[in-house]
């Protein structure tokens, strides 16, 4: 725990860092561009913070502008063919945010008339916002003094703090702590300033203490040991699931099959495979056809959330293209939209 002088001090130096050097985004209304009249989009900021949740600001800005561009309002976007919004959504991962953006849009027409709603308790009602981008929304959009604690403010806090307590399990404790150093006042300010602050100076392996503005009142300076936090509790290794993929060409052109709505790339375009599991015993029962399949020396390799996949990749030529699926033009595949994992076996079976 702070000092109450202490924290109005932390709010007062934050909040004045960020007006000289918080960062410049496209989504971001600048406390001068809102004394000049112009007020945060919340549909922007929506779009903005769903994509920032698993990526950086520099990844995240182009497809945040073909966004916008595309569907400059949530109707549009609520209007939009849903495999449109997966095709700009490929490269961002996490494909079932990309779905729920498209229900949540959904919602918002239909229950909101096209309104987002103005407060915390009434955003977290949407599909696909949680408690970070609830809280977020409300205090940048809407003035209300949330606490925004993203992996950004959790790290700035534990090392102001000294948080001995490791995550995720006392998550809560971050929570309570980044709680009480949040000001009533400019609220969706102090927010971005703090998770700015955990992006640019506060950052995980190379904290730039001699710039920061809290350096008087951290908790772990004071140690000289910052990147000792936050504490976390060692990972278990990820378990390993296996499966095969087939990659059938003819003609300077590969089958691609949409994958069914529900699981993992649900609604995403790929090759055709087995079932992600045990080491599959017959792959070859799962090919599009019977062919003489080479398979690739190459295994794929590719990281989820939850488990590491490892793929064999086969592949053929075909007779003709009366296989069922999408035929794509090899020179043409970025038009698919490929995730990532359905790129990497394209390479491997290309080798
Ligand atoms: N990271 C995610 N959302 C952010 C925001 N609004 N400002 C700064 N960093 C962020
Ligand atoms: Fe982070 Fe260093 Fe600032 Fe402490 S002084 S908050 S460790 S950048």
């Amino acid at each position: 725990m702070k000092k109450q002088t202490d924290i109005v001090h932390l709010q007062e130096q934050l909040l004045a860092w960020y007006d000289r050097q918080g960062r410049i985004l496209p989504w971001r209304i600048r406390p001068e561009d809102r004394d000049a009249g112009q007020a945060a989009d919340p549909y922007a900021v929506w779009l903005s913070e769903i994509m920032l949740q698993q990526t950086t600001v520099p990844h995240a800005t182009p497809y945040w502008q073909k966004f916008l561009v595309e569907f400059p309002t949530v109707i549009d976007l609520a209007n939009a063919d849903r495999d449109r919004i997966l095709t700009l959504w490929a490269g961002l991962g996490y494909y079932a945010r990309a779905r729920n953006l498209h229900k949540c849009a959904g919602v918002i027409r239909d229950e909101y008339d096209g309104i987002f709603p103005r407060t915390e308790a009434e955003l977290l009602k949407l599909p696909g916002i949680g408690p970070y981008t609830a809280a977020t929304i409300a205090a940048i959009c809407f003035d209300e003094a949330t606490n925004i604690v993203d992996g950004n403010v959790e790290r700035v806090v534990s090392r102001i703090f000294k948080i001995e307590a490791p995550l995720p399990k006392a998550r809560s404790e971050y929570r309570r702590l980044a709680g009480t150093l949040a000001p009533q006042k400019r609220p969706g300010d102090y927010g971005q300033a703090i998770m700015d602050l955990g992006a640019t100076i506060c950052t995980p392996r190379s904290p730039k203490c001699a710039d920061c503005p809290w350096q008087g009142h951290c908790e772990a300076l004071k140690q000289s040991r910052p990147t000792d936090y936050p504490k976390k509790v060692k990972k278990a290794k990820l378990p390993v699931r296996h499966g095969a993929a087939f990659v059938l060409r003819h003609d300077e052109c590969v089958l691609l099959r949409r994958r069914p709505d529900k699981g993992l790339l649900g609604g995403m375009m790929g090759f055709p495979g087995t079932d992600w599991g045990d080491i599959p015993t017959e792959p070859l029962k799962s090919a599009p056809i019977n062919r003489n399949w080479e398979k690739c020396e190459t295994v794929v390799k590719h990281v989820f959330t939850h488990f590491e996949l490892r793929l064999d990749v086969y592949r053929a030529e075909a007779m003709d293209k009366s296989v069922n699926g999408v035929w794509a033009p090899l020179k043409d595949i970025k038009d698919f939209a490929l995730p990532t994992v359905m790129k990497k076996i394209l390479s491997v079976s290309n080798a």
